[in-house]
């Protein structure tokens, strides 16, 4: 059992990190568009339209950084031609890395946007790859931005800070107290002006 599995690990770090550079050298990435509705020092609130993510269903129990790496490996696979079309999609910014807290254990999530040129025609993923359309209506975020590498070791940190300062200074409701979602914007070769963001999602703005 543990050394197929390390094995295992180890290359797919490898892959991934070779990967995720090949995605984001020389390439503009498409990004969801919003609209900031409130802006502090340590967060922000935007207002982001529909968006269609291709979600990977991700074990759970493992960290956050070998969920991310597993999650994005099958998005990677389905962007490259592993979907019904064959088609190559656009690869977009950010990679969310979405986790609910349950009384029975955690659930985690690895997304990626779909282009808005598709028009709502996504090419369905092969089934091997157990991705699954994700359709988000119109939804306020709070997020509070982070740099360096987003990693076991300091997502809960941010993620606490951004509870706190809500909690603090800000006048609405958190949809989901167990839920919280981090987002990476650059590739793994990026050492440093690395962006993460930390995003849960708010209600009750301007009401
Ligand atoms: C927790 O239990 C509920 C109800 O039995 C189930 O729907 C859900 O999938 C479970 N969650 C996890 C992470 O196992
Ligand atoms: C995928 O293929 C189907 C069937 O050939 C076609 O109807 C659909 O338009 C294609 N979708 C995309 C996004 O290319
Ligand atoms: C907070 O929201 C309530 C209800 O919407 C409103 O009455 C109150 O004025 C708000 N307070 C601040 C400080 O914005
Ligand atoms: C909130 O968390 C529950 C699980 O506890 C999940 O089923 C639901 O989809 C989440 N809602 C949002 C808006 O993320
Ligand atoms: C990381 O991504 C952000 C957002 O796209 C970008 O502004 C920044 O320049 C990127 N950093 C590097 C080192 O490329």
């Amino acid at each position: 059992m543990e050394s197929p599995s390390l094995c295992y690990f180890a290359l797919a770090t490898f892959h991934f990190c070779f990967i995720i550079n090949l995605v984001f050298i020389g390439q503009a990435t498409d990004s969801p568009d919003y609209t900031l509705i409130h802006q502090e020092s340590d967060y922000e609130i935007r207002l982001y339209e529909d968006i269609c993510w291709m979600s990977a269903p991700v074990v759970q129990g493992i960290s956050f950084q070998k969920s991310t790496k597993a999650g994005f490996h099958r998005l990677y696979q389905y962007i490259h031609g592993a979907n019904l079309n064959a088609s190559e999609l656009a690869m977009t910014a950010p990679v969310l890395t979405s986790i609910t807290q349950a009384p029975n254990g955690s659930s985690c999530f690895v997304k990626l946007s779909l282009s808005t040129d598709y028009k709502g025609t996504y090419p369905q993923p092969n089934p091997e790859l157990n991705l699954q359309l994700e359709k988000w209506e119109a939804k306020c975020i709070a997020v509070r931005k982070f740099s360096g590498f987003a990693e076991d070791d300091n997502i809960k940190e941010e993620v606490q800070a951004l509870e706190t300062t809500l909690h603090d200074h800000w006048n609405g409701t958190l949809e989901n107290k167990s839920s919280y979602t981090i987002a990476q914007y650059n590739a793994s070769y990026h050492l440093s002006g690395r962006l993460n963001e930390v995003w849960m999602i708010v209600s009750g703005f301007g009401a």
